[in-house]
């Protein structure tokens, strides 16, 4: 156990699985008290479980981030809960592998609902209990196909596209009440998602990846423990790639 983290209180969406758990995983492990919220609640409570019998302090929070009433709870019942609120990991996220022509106006809408609506209302509900903190950090956690385009997910990319700019919008509103906004950007990363998209398209990946291979949920976690942590006190507004080397080229 480290204290990395100490004094924070966290909400990790999409804590359940994947980059989440890292993250829940990873930031108990360096003090923080983590609210786990997912709409995937077996698997959300089983981590906390984890993090319980390791020492760590988290609890679990059914919650499905394109509600808005959802939120509200969330955040109520998590400065009930912990007494405050110091940070937000907006995580939960989905995908698909939809052109311009194959995509839906459901699936657009569902893909911008959970990836993008979902992220404004996060920073949007945890706001008060942030800047009350006046010390807060948020974390968006948008994708290297939030910079970079590819020819076959319109919907994602538009929706990662809008969480890097509305980090930078929401950075500069807050750089002065106490509450950083970041964003990180993985590239191609072992997890239930990943595990969705075509056997092919994963392996075209990770060969053209300069590293040679996908990444791991710890990767991503690191860089946003160190977002969020003080270490990181100047930094707000910025775009955190972390991609195996992927988008250098
Ligand atoms: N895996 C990758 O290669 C990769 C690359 C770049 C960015 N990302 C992003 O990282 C984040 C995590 O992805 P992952 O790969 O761990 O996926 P994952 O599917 O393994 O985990 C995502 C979690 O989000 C939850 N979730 C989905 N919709 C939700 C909703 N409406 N409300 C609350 N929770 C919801 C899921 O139940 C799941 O537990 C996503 O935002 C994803 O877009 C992933």
């Amino acid at each position: 156990m480290g204290n990395r983290l100490q004094g924070k209180v966290a909400i990790i969406t999409g804590g359940a699985r994947g980059i989440g758990e890292a993250h829940v995983r990873l930031f108990a492990a360096e003090g923080a008290k983590v609210v786990v919220t997912d709409i995937l609640d077996k698997e959300g409570e089983a981590t906390v479980a984890d993090v319980k019998a390791a020492g760590g302090d988290a609890v679990f929070m059914h919650h499905d981030v394109t509600k808005e009433a959802d939120w509200a709870r969330v955040a109520a019942d998590t400065v009930k809960q912990y007494g405050g609120l110091t940070t937000v990991v907006n995580n939960a996220g989905f995908a698909n592998l939809k052109g311009v022509e194959e995509e839906t106006l459901e699936g657009f809408n569902a893909i911008v609902a959970v990836c993008q609506t979902g992220v404004w209302l996060g920073m949007k509900a945890a706001m008060p209990a942030l800047k009350k903190s006046g010390n807060g950090a948020i974390v968006n956690i948008s994708s290297l196909y939030g910079i970079i385009g590819t020819p076959s997910m319109i919907s994602y990319h538009g929706a990662k596209g809008a969480v890097r700019l509305m980090t930078k919008s929401a950075a500069l509103e807050y750089a002065r009440q106490g509450v950083r906004v970041n964003s990180v950007h993985p590239g191609i990363i072992e997890t239930p998602l990943a595990k969705t998209l075509p056997a092919e398209y994963l392996e075209t990946i990770s060969e053209t990846t300069p590293m040679g291979r996908m990444g791991k949920p710890i990767d991503i976690a690191t860089m946003s423990l160190f977002l969020c942590s003080d270490e990181a006190g100047f930094i707000t507004g910025s775009e955190f790639v972390v991609d195996g080397g992927w988008g250098a080229q």
